[in-house]
């Protein structure tokens, strides 16, 4: 007896596979601790909210600090458990029926296609060229049939680290019939933003989250900008109160103290510079320009024993090797100085010896 949907029966569970070791550079993360930064605003700020109660004024002041920060109208937002939470409500809104599909671009963002299959949504894949582009008439033509829902597209896209093109952007933009979505979690290092652009093109929805730029990978907090249209139909498939007092008074306070966390994003953005130069400089290595906080490159026919080693040496990275185009690739992510001296080191000495 089988006693959930069909179209699960066949799926496996959501899974993230990178190596857990000590110096981690696989999952874009920050190697700056926020609760270091905010300890002491933030367990004064706990004492006017009260966690045996469903409702906290710090609801409403979050929205206003994001939308000063995201530079829109408070009631242009959604926010949740991270940019995954947002996604799975926002595929999960759009799904009409067992046809509904998605289209999106690839190698992506591998939790599109997590998501979307756990709320029943398709989805559909136009492949990138070798040098990240990709055709926006092939784009367009998967997305023009009733039943595709969403146009996705991660910008800067990860894992190739590209800023798409912008005029194809607002191509797509202008000529599909669906809500087309801009994934800008790696925002704050791009400086790109379609944000100031919701109300001239109302099928608009950006994803953003506190993960990377704002070092909170753990606590969860990713948020959505759109009309407010959008916004409201959005909120008919959220539960209420999914994001939990406690979350919401750490990140305001945070955004009080978001130059701390800005700052960290500039010296990261200077470090990927210096690791980008230095891992250049290395025979039998290609890196790829990167908008964001990692880096993609190859080692060739050596990628794989390359990842090895790395692991043997108590360093993560992420396999990213698995579509054609990335073919013999890994991605790493920038870290603090001493983090990215290991990594360097252990590149060269691989790379000398094999
Ligand atoms: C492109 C992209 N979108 C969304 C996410 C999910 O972010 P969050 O941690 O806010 O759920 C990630 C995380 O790596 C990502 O790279």
């Amino acid at each position: 007896m089988y006693y959930f949907r069909e179209d699960l029966k066949s799926k496996k569970p959501v899974n993230i596979n990178v190596p857990d070791k000590r110096i981690k550079m696989g999952l874009n993360e920050s190697s700056l601790d926020p609760f270091e930064v905010v300890k002491e605003e933030f367990l004064e700020k706990m004492k006017n909210v009260h966690l045996n109660r469903y409702f906290n004024d710090i609801t409403k002041t979050l929205r206003k600090q994001l939308a000063n920060y995201a530079e829109v109208a408070p009631e242009c937002l959604a926010f949740g458990n991270g940019a995954d939470e947002m996604l799975y409500y926002l595929f999960n809104s759009v799904r009409n029926d067992n046809n509904s599909f998605a289209v999106s671009l690839a190698p992506s963002y591998f939790d599109y296609k997590s998501y979307s299959g756990a709320v029943g949504l398709g989805i559909k894949f136009l492949s990138l060229n070798t040098d990240f582009d990709f055709s926006v008439e092939k784009y367009l033509k998967l997305c023009d049939n009733e039943n595709c829902k969403l146009a996705v597209l991660c910008n800067p896209n990860n894992p190739t680290g590209n800023l798409l093109n912008e005029n194809k952007i607002i191509e797509i933009l202008k000529r599909s019939n669906q809500l087309v979505l801009i994934d800008e979690t790696y925002f704050e290092f791009s400086g790109k933003t379609f944000a100031d652009k919701i109300y001239e093109y109302p099928n608009l929805v950006i994803v953003r989250s506190f993960s990377k730029s704002f070092s909170a990978a753990g606590l969860r907090f990713g948020y959505i900008i759109s009309h407010p249209d959008n916004i409201k139909e959005l909120e008919k498939v959220m539960t209420l109160f999914h994001l939990n007092l406690m979350t919401q008074t750490m990140i305001s306070t945070m955004l009080e103290k978001k130059e701390v966390f800005l700052e960290h994003n500039k010296k990261i953005i200077q470090n990927k510079e210096d690791v980008y130069q230095k891992l250049s400089a290395i025979n039998g290595i290609s890196v790829h320009p990167s908008a964001t906080n990692f880096l993609t490159f190859s080692a060739g026919d050596r990628t794989e024993d390359l990842f090895n080693f790395l692991n043997q040496n108590d360093i993560a990275i992420r396999p990213v090797w698995h579509h054609p185009v990335l073919v013999k690739h890994v991605r790493v992510t920038i870290s603090n100085a001493g983090h990215n001296a290991a990594f360097l080191k252990n590149m060269k000495k691989f790379m000398e010896e094999n």
